[in-house]
């Protein structure tokens, strides 16, 4: 069987973020086959709290060989280490419906590589439901627009940067979504810190810590930062590490918002509160994940395996 061209032709864009468009973004008779997908009884859900739309999930109405392709191209164009399968959600804005400018910021769990699929043509100027990339999170500049064009597609790596919009739409206008995940930020790695915090006992630390967590709860600085701290001292607690272990790991999570030159525990224990306290961040994985690493412990390989040695392999 010849594979399906996903997005044979494509300009990658990388100001203000990076993005990658092309059009015949899948052939046509498979362009039929998903827009077909609008007239089967779906199930969807009304949205009016961010995005004004309608969604459904139909990755399962959709053939594994187009979804392995989708997934396989993605890969190839961001250079991630994406997971093999995507999920699918069917989007309809109907005439007022619109999405004002934001950052898809992928929390724990959440998908890193989304590709939008137009399914209609803008017929005029004036048809609206355009697609803005936006270099700010306000929205006032815009840096490249898009009218939705049948067969288009474009591709974006989700970031804190990745501010985009659709403006008011003027008629129907129907688009898929494919949602690729990293394999640092997938299923398992959610249900791994899930497990991990979900019985945090702040009561559990060591006493050994309690001068550290009162002169950091009482600085002015450093309160913004206290519970991303906790949950580095946590993590390390669970996977046996010694208190001074555990101290150093909680100063360094005080000390900067950044992962300097932790290595080892301190630098996995830090990555982890990072994702259940803020948001899976493509680039620090990358980074972290290049790191010289030597297991500590089994808890310590176990969990690195997780968070990193998959994606790695
Ligand atoms: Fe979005």
């Amino acid at each position: 069987m010849t594979a399906i061209a996903v997005l044979p032709q494509v300009i990658h864009r990388v100001d203000p973020y990076p993005y990658f468009f092309g059009s015949d973004a899948v052939p046509r008779d498979v362009l039929h086959i998903l827009t077909d997908l609008f007239s089967e009884d779906l199930p969807w859900d009304r949205h009016d709290s961010f995005y004004h739309g309608f969604f459904a999930e139909v990755a399962d109405r959709v053939g594994m060989p187009l979804r392995q392709q989708v997934a396989s191209r993605l890969r190839e164009l961001t250079g991630l280490p994406l997971a093999d399968d995507v999920t699918i959600t069917a989007q309809r804005m109907e005439p007022g419906d619109h999405v004002p400018p934001h950052t898809d910021r992928p929390l724990l769990g959440f998908e890193a590589v989304r590709m939008v699929l137009q399914l209609d043509d803008a017929s005029d100027a004036g048809a609206g439901g355009v697609f803005h990339v936006h270099a700010d999170a306000a929205g006032g500049q815009i840096s490249w627009s898009h009218a939705s064009r049948r067969g288009d597609a474009i591709v974006f790596v989700l970031r804190t940067s990745s501010h985009h919009s659709v403006s008011v739409t003027q008629r129907s206008r129907r688009t898929l979504v494919f949602h690729a995940r990293h394999l640092g930020n997938d299923a398992e790695v959610a249900n791994y810190v899930q497990a991990v915090y979900s019985k945090m006992r702040f009561d559990q630390f060591p006493a050994s810590l309690d001068p550290l967590i009162a002169e950091a709860e009482t600085g002015d600085s450093f309160v913004d930062k206290t519970r991303g701290a906790a949950c580095v001292a946590w993590a390390l607690m669970q996977w046996g590490c010694e208190d001074e272990v555990i101290g150093t790991g909680y100063r360094s999570a005080l000390a900067d918002g950044k992962f300097d030159d932790d290595i080892g525990p301190v630098a996995l224990a830090r990555w982890l509160s990072f994702l259940w306290t803020e948001h899976f961040d493509v680039d620090i994985w990358a980074e972290l994940a290049d790191r010289p690493w030597r297991g500590a412990n089994s808890a310590i390989e176990n969990a690195w395996q997780v968070l990193f040695g998959r994606a790695l392999r």
